[in-house]
């Protein structure tokens, strides 16, 4: 979740929402994500809004993020009012979740259970940063009701991940791996990023490799980016290190796309390979698909029948709007129907599944057949799906077809 919250409209101040929107509820999957804003180091791309001790302040302390998350938790019955409202995924994200005591964790899972439900086979993942778990975590987790976990491995290659200020051993992945399956995680996916100053082809390939050691269910991949206010972007500024480059960013994305595909891993998202139809992350196919979601915690954004909001940022000024009985929303915005269409182009597009048609104006379809022409679209009517050509220039693609 990246740190920059969008301006929109002010939020009320008992979080209630508009009645076309509460009457969507039900029509679409519920997730709950839940956001932990901590870590113990800054890595020098993150711009994720999360906080050192050192960079926290005085007014929230993690001791006291979980009383806050359940405060809101219940605000969110309360706004979402009585309707039966199973939870179908829940993603607690950050930050490094696996920061905080497992049952610190299972007390908001539980009253996320306790105001809720979860319907059948529900997909509770957590993100962990394996330098901050212990084989006796991953049992806790487990226990406290955790069945999905992905971790943030980056890279396998040292200097790579000593240029990403990543602090881990690269032999800690395979073993916290190795950990989670025998406490019974049912998924295990990893994280791993391309494209870092210094890293060659073959580096990026030892990453691919290593990771598919471990067997993951799972992999995203995400091209580095260098984003405004980090270390890494005033490096770059200063000319200390080089920008991403966009040919070598392509070539690292055949070579996953090759290397994944030979181990059984099939792309489903433009950044996301998964061994299954099961092993896809349902939670992120939620937001992708424009399902409900709650986001618990500082910043955390959420989506309900076309109203976003987003919360403050800082977890003091969170924990004390939760304190006082306000809601924590910062702000929001009430898509239109012209809004929802664009978003449905830039998301279902990157997925496997495609975008259909008919969500396209009539420019945007007359764009398709030039799109195929070139080789960056396959039209499978109804259904326009993205080339690996067309994965590779997914954004100019959508540019096409939203003109
Ligand atoms: C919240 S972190 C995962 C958990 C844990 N905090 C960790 O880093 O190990 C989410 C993921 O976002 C990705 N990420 C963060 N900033 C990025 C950037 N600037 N460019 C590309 N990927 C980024 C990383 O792959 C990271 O694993
Ligand atoms: S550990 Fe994860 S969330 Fe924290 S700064 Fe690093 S990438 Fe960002």
């Amino acid at each position: 979740m990246p740190s920059a919250l969008p301006p929109g409209e002010p939020a009320p101040e008992d979080g209630r929402l508009p009645a076309p929107a509460l009457a969507e509820l039900g029509t679409r999957p519920f997730g709950m994500y839940v956001h932990v804003p901590y870590c113990r180091v800054r890595c020098g791309y993150c711009d994720f809004n999360t906080y050192t001790a050192a960079e926290l302040g005085p007014g929230a302390s993690q001791a006291t993020w979980a009383e806050s998350a359940i405060s809101e938790v219940r605000q969110a019955r309360e706004v979402l009012g009585d309707v039966d409202l199973k939870v179908s995924t829940v993603f607690f994200g950050g930050g490094t979740p696996t920061l905080l005591p497992p049952a610190e964790l299972g007390v908001v899972l539980a009253s996320i259970a306790g105001e809720f439900g979860f319907a059948r086979d529900p997909e509770i993942t957590t993100e962990s940063n394996p330098d901050s778990v212990a084989a006796w975590d991953l049992d806790q987790l487990r226990g406290v009701g955790f069945n999905r976990i992905s971790f943030g491995m980056q890279s396998a290659v040292p200097h790579v991940l000593a240029t990403l200020d990543r602090t881990h051993d690269p032999l800690r992945v395979p073993a916290a791996v190795e950990w989670a399956r025998a406490a019974g995680f049912e998924q295990v996916s990893l994280d791993l990023i391309y494209g870092t100053p210094g890293e060659s082809l073959e580096d990026w390939e030892t990453s691919l490799d290593g990771a598919l050691g471990c067997a993951p269910d799972h992999l995203s991949a995400y091209a580095l980016i260098v984003e405004d206010g980090t270390a890494l972007a005033r490096a770059v500024r200063r000319g200390e290190l080089p920008a991403p480059d966009d040919d070598d960013l392509a070539d690292k994305y055949v070579a996953t796309e090759d290397r994944l595909g030979s181990a059984g891993l099939h792309w489903y998202e433009v950044s996301n390979w998964a061994r299954t139809e099961t092993a896809r992350c349902r939670h992120n196919v939620g937001y992708w698909n424009g399902d409900h979601w709650w986001g618990i915690g500082p910043g955390a954004h959420s989506h309900v029948g076309g109203v976003r909001w987003w919360n403050v940022k800082h977890p003091a000024a969170y924990a004390e709007r939760l304190r006082e009985g306000r809601s924590p929303a910062h702000a929001r915005e009430v898509l239109t129907a012209e809004d929802r269409r664009t978003e449905r182009v830039l998301l279902e597009l990157r997925m496997a599944t495609g975008l259909d048609r008919d969500v396209l104006d009539g420019a945007g379809r007359a764009a398709v057949p030039d799109l195929v022409k070139r080789g960056l679209l396959v039209a499978d009517a109804p259904v326009l799906r993205l080339t690996l050509a067309g994965r590779l220039l997914a954004d100019a693609v959508v540019r096409d077809l939203l003109p």
